[in-house]
């Protein structure tokens, strides 16, 4: 079954076509990120117009670089929940055009559901349930995937992301946007023990995050202290990914030791997946590694090129929903602000 998936939620116009939910045949992304970089984040209504631009072009760019042609394609798969309004809406309705134009089955997609299949794409053996981390510009989530499409979520962010407080702080330091790849490497240079920066909710027994605190603490300690660029950058990050890692650890052992959750008891967890923007992070990935080697559990990341926004892993959700059943009318609509229950 080929499956063109789009995705338009955030700063990235993207077309994908793949088949039978495994084979990427190709992934077209076009990057907005040049325009808004000079202003430090993503500006909604710049986003918008441009994804009016791009989207024609990117889709036309998907079906021929894979050698195909839309008469060929069976279904689309759309995001149309959890991002900017103006953004999805362009998406939304170039996939109701196509779909109508094709008579062909259409699909709505919870964003951050197409992040946890990015790694499912990447990782066809990956155990099933396991625990999702979905960390990037947009969200910090940690969430039990039961089965394939059945979610719990178990904690989200209270404030900002993990990839907003990077891409702010390094604003912040005048380092230029997107903030986590800069970081990620100027880190590589600092001493991660340099600054003692605040792990906000470690230790309480609740698998929320907030990271508003941490950003606070960097910037009145660039007030009050001389500094090194990328000591602060390598302490910054060290308190981010210790956060993260040891709220995913949290999570796996309340579930390794079938905990009641609010819908039942959870089965046993071996396997972590970490996935969005920041699941490129080098040192995320090295200390996850680590832990997960002490604790014998196994953790999967996807290849790079799935980790940040694309639409191979919004084609790949729609394979296994439109097996499922699962057909959306030319009623769908744009959720902004949907949780990720309602993608059940
Ligand atoms: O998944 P994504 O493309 O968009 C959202 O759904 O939000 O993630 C973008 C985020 C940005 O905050 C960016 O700074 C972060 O991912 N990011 C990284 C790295 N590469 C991208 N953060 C840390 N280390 C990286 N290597
Ligand atoms: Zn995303």
């Amino acid at each position: 079954m080929l499956i063109l998936g789009i995705e338009t939620s955030c700063d990235e116009t993207a077309a994908a076509l793949v088949a039978d939910g495994k084979v990427i045949l190709s992934n077209v992304i076009a990057s907005q990120i040049d325009l808004h970089a000079k202003f430090g984040g993503v500006v909604p209504e710049i986003a918008a117009r441009q994804h009016v631009e791009a989207i024609g072009y990117v889709i036309k760019e998907a079906i021929e670089s894979a050698g195909k042609t839309a008469p060929e394609i069976d279904a689309i798969a759309v995001t149309s929940k959890r991002g900017l309004v103006g953004s999805l809406i362009v998406g939304v309705a170039a996939a109701k055009s196509l779909a109508y134009a094709l008579r062909i089955p259409l699909v709505g997609i919870h964003h951050i559901e197409g992040h946890i299949f990015a790694n499912i794409l990447s990782h066809p053996e990956m155990p099933i349930p396991h625990v999702c981390l979905t960390v990037s510009g947009g969200h910090t989530m940690l969430i039990y995937v039961k089965d394939l499409c059945k979610y719990e979520v178990l904690g989200d962010t209270l404030d900002d992301s993990a990839g907003e407080a990077l891409d702010k702080i390094a604003k912040f330091l005048g380092l230029g946007y997107p903030g986590g790849p800069v970081i990620d490497m100027l880190s590589t240079q600092g001493n991660k023990s340099a600054f003692n920066f605040p792990r906000p909710i470690l230790r309480s027994k609740r698998l929320d995050f907030s990271f508003s605190g941490l950003k606070t603490a960097v910037i009145n300690t660039t007030r009050h202290t001389d500094y090194h660029v990328p000591d602060i950058a390598a302490s910054f990050q060290e308190a981010i990914v210790d956060v993260l890692v040891s709220k995913t650890m949290k999570a796996v052992l309340q579930s390794v030791s079938g905990a009641k959750s609010g819908s039942g008891t959870k089965k046993k967890v071996s396997a972590i997946s970490v996935t969005g923007g920041v699941a490129a992070n080098r040192r995320l990935r090295k200390v996850f590694s680590d832990r997960c080697q002490q604790e014998g559990l196994e953790v999967f990341f996807p290849q790079a090129l799935l980790c940040t926004d694309n639409a191979a892993m919004i084609a790949a959700a729609g394979y296994a929903r439109l097996r499922y059943g699962e057909v959306a009318g030319l009623d769908l609509d744009a959720i902004p602000n949907a949780p990720l229950e309602s993608a059940i």
